[in-house]
């Protein structure tokens, strides 16, 4: 026996790191047909790593009071040696993962992902995505800015309207019958510790749970010829280093040159420090929370349309079982299923735009009108996936 293979011997005897990799790697077979959608998770685990190192790196200087915290932001971004890089790369993370996550979930849609046997994947998927929401949104606050205040009373708010417990949940949640001092510190630490503990875990389950019934592929079948799947290391992790790669250029370009993004990833009204006596004329949603705000907005019974803005995320956890068709590839699909999916990824990106406009009878009528068609893409599912004719699916893959 070589000193290396004893070596080995003695260290996967007690730690098994090889076989993880094997497991995980070098012998994980996926189909060849992966295309660069089949990118967007691995980016998304990238740039949880970036928010994970930059958030620790920020948490050095940040003073979670709300005297200092404002100020403590300002001493970071003007007075810390490249303290403008962390909080740069700290709040352009918190977009691009956000634009990572929804074309992520828009390949799901795609390819129905979440078909038997990926269930678990997806549901594991929403519950994170539900944490992220979380995650950024306890983050907004954090600043002590006008937005964050504001938002955060907005927000907390409208717990309130749960029968029976809202006003105490409102109170539980703010730590206080105002949103103040209690409310920041039980927020940083959610920020800080809770929610991204909760995203590793989750992350860990939602690759456990996809290794163990394989990655789909965009023609939607399964694989049963060897000869269609290659190792993921080394043929699939080279396309995932090039898209890596590209998104790093993207990503550091945005910090460089255009960090807020024309105020869509640093709103402007945020760079003023919280006043509980001032009310800004327009409380904003960051983008990515603008469309579940529209719809909101566009109810005009305010408890209905709480109801209907967490239905719209719940709705989404369902899919798996709202999916009646004998395909799974949009490829494949018949025409219906097309024109639901375009409808809805364009009433999605409406809703959005609109949630980030001040109110008026026509943009609340095509608010009406975009959450409409959202929600019937979900509920009319069963039936025209069920009734519609799809195209015949091929022996094997085919690109
Ligand atoms: C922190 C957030 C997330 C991370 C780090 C993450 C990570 C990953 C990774 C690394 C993969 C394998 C590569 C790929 O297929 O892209 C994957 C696959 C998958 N993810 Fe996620 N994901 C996240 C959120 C979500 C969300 C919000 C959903 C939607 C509900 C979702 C649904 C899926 C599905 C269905 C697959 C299997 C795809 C297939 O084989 O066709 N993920 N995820």
């Amino acid at each position: 026996m070589t000193q290396n293979s004893k070596w080995r011997t003695w260290w996967t005897s007690r730690l098994p790191i090889i076989i993880i990799w094997q497991n995980y790697a070098s012998q994980y077979l996926v189909p060849k047909n992966l295309n660069l959608y089949y990118c967007f998770g691995v980016l998304a685990l990238v740039v949880l790593g970036n928010q994970l190192v930059s958030g620790l790196w920020l948490s050095f200087f940040y003073t979670p009071t709300i005297q200092a915290a404002f100020q403590s932001i300002e001493t970071l971004m003007r007075d810390v040696e490249y303290g403008w890089l962390l909080r740069y790369m700290h709040s352009t993370g918190a977009s691009t993962f956000f634009l990572i996550i929804y074309f992520h979930i828009f390949r799901g849609l795609l390819y129905g992902s979440y078909q038997k046997p990926r269930e678990l994947v997806w549901i594991l998927g929403m519950l994170l995505f539900v944490i992220l929401f979380m995650e950024g949104f306890c983050g907004y606050l954090l600043p002590w800015g006008q937005l964050s205040y504001w938002g955060a009373q907005v927000i907390t708010s409208l717990f309130g309207v749960i029968p029976y417990i809202g006003d105490q949940l409102v109170t539980v949640i703010r730590g206080d019958y105002m949103v103040g001092q209690a409310t920041l510190q039980r927020f940083y630490a959610l920020h800080i510790i809770a929610m991204p503990a909760l995203l590793v875990l989750f992350s860990f389950l939602h690759i456990v749970a996809l290794h163990h019934v394989g990655s789909s592929n965009p023609d939607g079948i399964d694989i049963q010829t060897p000869a269609d799947k290659i190792p993921f290391y080394p043929y699939f992790v080279i396309k995932d280093i090039l898209a890596i790669l590209i998104f790093l250029l993207i990503f550091f370009t945005i910090v460089f040159f255009f960090p807020d993004m024309g105020g869509y990833f640093l709103e402007p009204a945020n760079a003023e420090p919280a006043d509980p006596l001032v009310t800004p004329l327009h409380i904003t949603p960051l983008w990515y929370m603008a469309p579940f705000y529209c719809i909101l907005r566009a109810i005009p019974n305010k408890n209905l349309g709480i109801i209907f803005m967490f239905l719209a995320i719940i709705i989404l956890f369902f899919l798996p079982w709202l999916d009646r068709s004998p395909v799974r590839s949009m490829r494949y699909k018949g025409v219906l299923s097309r024109i639901g999916l375009v409808g809805m990824v364009g009433s999605f990106i409406s809703l959005g735009y609109l949630g980030m406009q001040d109110v008026s009878p026509l943009k609340q009528g095509l608010a009406q009108v975009a959450t409409f068609v959202y929600f019937a893409y979900f509920l009319l599912m069963p039936i025209y996936t069920k009734f519609e004719i799809c195209l015949p699916l091929p022996k094997r893959i085919t690109r």
